[in-house]
């Protein structure tokens, strides 16, 4: 999709830089070239022999180096080039920016440009929110300058807030949306609209709970992907890890619950304390899900497939020369978290299902709560620039009838103990069956 592109990429000074390593890669795997311009205190984070390896391009730094100016001019740099991205872009080169000053080669370039220009913020987050950031933002803005990010995160100053820079497939994707013709969104993340959405800072989690405050209650967890035959030695699956799953089920029993863990082919461990039922299919994890009711808590993390193929071969599909491939026909798979959730005088006190999405992340999964007839969903961001799928780290939403959380980018194991405080504090609150 980039193929061809010419990136002119400009670094300032932030320890976010050391991602641009990882941007340039991604970039020139995409087909794109890049070549690099530093400010000076690019260089105190990362080496122009760095960039310069992984780009195969000469990096440029100084304003007035003679050979430079001669080989390349400042102004030949920006011509070249198809799109100019600020990544990272700290809040001096924001300013120095918004003034119009050209006092380094960076800002020389990015003032006598007459290409789009596509900056990636970062900075702590006080800085970020300062007024003096915001008006310089909505000056570059007002000038057609299109931000990506900041995203809100843990920073290396060790707070929390807006402020850290896109990841590089965040910044990979909106260049490919400027070549495309549409500009990434203007409104920094930070100021999401839509259903009211509580920020939870990593300091509001956690807290003490009583010693094993569960024991006695019975907990169904599904994690892991399922496989659906289309015949013995072939199927259909998808890319969950049941990380998070697993996870749950571990924090429940630590709890004191007594957990029936319902799991897909995966190779994560098995977590301690629970009783653990291996099953391939949507129609098997079904089964060993009714098979454990009665039960207080049903926690659906499973990334079931949502089709199974109608009359799955039972002996292996061979090759016949010249003939077509076999067609497969897809028939749905019963959908578990909707039959928990309405199982009657069976169903658990507390359901929870999760949403995988990729987009609208808050409005699906509201929809979703609605749709499956559970209590809570745990929404998670499953694009593949969050590295979610297979990752050690979620970002989730937490959706209940009282409304929406936005936790912080957590490890899975933290999710997992988060959420298991949640059901803890729900049943201490008596469970309401409009769970809250
Ligand atoms: N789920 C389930 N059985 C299915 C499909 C999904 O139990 N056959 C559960 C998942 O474990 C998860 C929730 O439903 O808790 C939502 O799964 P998700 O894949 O996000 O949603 P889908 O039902 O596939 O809906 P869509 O395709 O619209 O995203």
């Amino acid at each position: 999709m980039l193929t061809g592109k010419r990136i002119l990429l400009i670094l300032s000074g932030g320890i976010a830089a050391f991602k641009c390593h990882d941007l340039i890669r991604r970039l020139r795997e995409r087909g794109a070239s890049v070549r690099c311009v530093m400010t000076p205190a690019a260089t105190k984070f990362v080496t122009a022999l760095s960039l310069q390896a992984l780009s195969e391009d000469k990096v440029y730094s100084d304003l007035f180096s003679l050979t430079d100016e001669s080989e390349m001019g400042h102004i030949e740099l920006s011509r070249e080039a198809d799109l100019l991205v600020v990544a990272p872009a700290s809040a001096n080169i924001l300013a120095r920016m918004a003034q119009g000053l050209a006092d380094d080669l960076a800002t020389t370039v990015l003032l006598a440009t007459d290409k789009a220009v596509l900056v990636a913020p970062a900075m702590n987050v006080r800085m970020w929110l300062h007024p003096a950031t915001q008006a310089n933002v909505e000056t570059l803005r007002a000038r057609g300058v299109a931000f990506i990010g900041p995203n809100e995160g843990a920073m290396a100053c060790n707070e929390y807030g807006p402020g850290r820079m896109s990841e590089p497939l965040e910044i990979v994707a909106a260049i490919e949306a400027y070549f495309m013709g549409r500009l990434p969104a203007s409104e920094p993340p930070s100021l999401i609209s839509g259903p009211s959405v509580i920020r939870m800072a990593p300091e509001t989690m956690g807290g003490a709970i009583a010693h094993r405050p569960l024991v006695g209650r019975r907990a169904i967890v599904t994690s892991g992907p399922t496989r659906e035959a289309i015949d013995p030695v072939r199927y259909i699956s998808n890319h969950s890890s049941g990380k998070q799953g697993h996870a749950i089920a571990g924090a429940l029993a630590a709890l004191g619950a007594e957990v029936t863990l319902v799991t897909g082919p995966v190779s994560v461990a098995d977590p301690a304390g629970v009783k653990i039922v291996r099953v391939d299919s949507a129609d098997d994890m079904l089964a060993a899900c009714r098979a454990a009711l009665p039960a207080d808590i049903a926690i659906c993390a499973a990334a079931v497939a949502d089709w199974k193929v109608r009359n799955a071969a039972h002996g292996k599909l061979k090759k016949v020369p010249g003939a077509a491939p076999p067609a497969l026909e897809l028939v749905p798979n019963p959908d578990i978290l909707a039959t928990l959730s309405a199982s009657g005088p069976q169903r658990p006190a507390l359901v929870v299902g999760f949403a995988a999405e990729t987009e609208n992340v808050v409005a699906n999964a509201l929809a979703k709560r609605e749709r499956k007839g559970c209590d809570w969903i745990v929404a998670n961001d499953v694009s593949p620039a969050t590295g979610t799928f297979g990752g050690d780290r979620n970002t989730v939403h937490l959706v209940t009838i009282s409304g929406v959380e936005a936790w912080p980018t957590l490890a899975k194991d933290a999710v997992a103990e988060e959420l298991a405080r949640r059901v803890v504090r729900h049943f201490d609150k008596g469970g309401a069956a409009a769970a809250s």
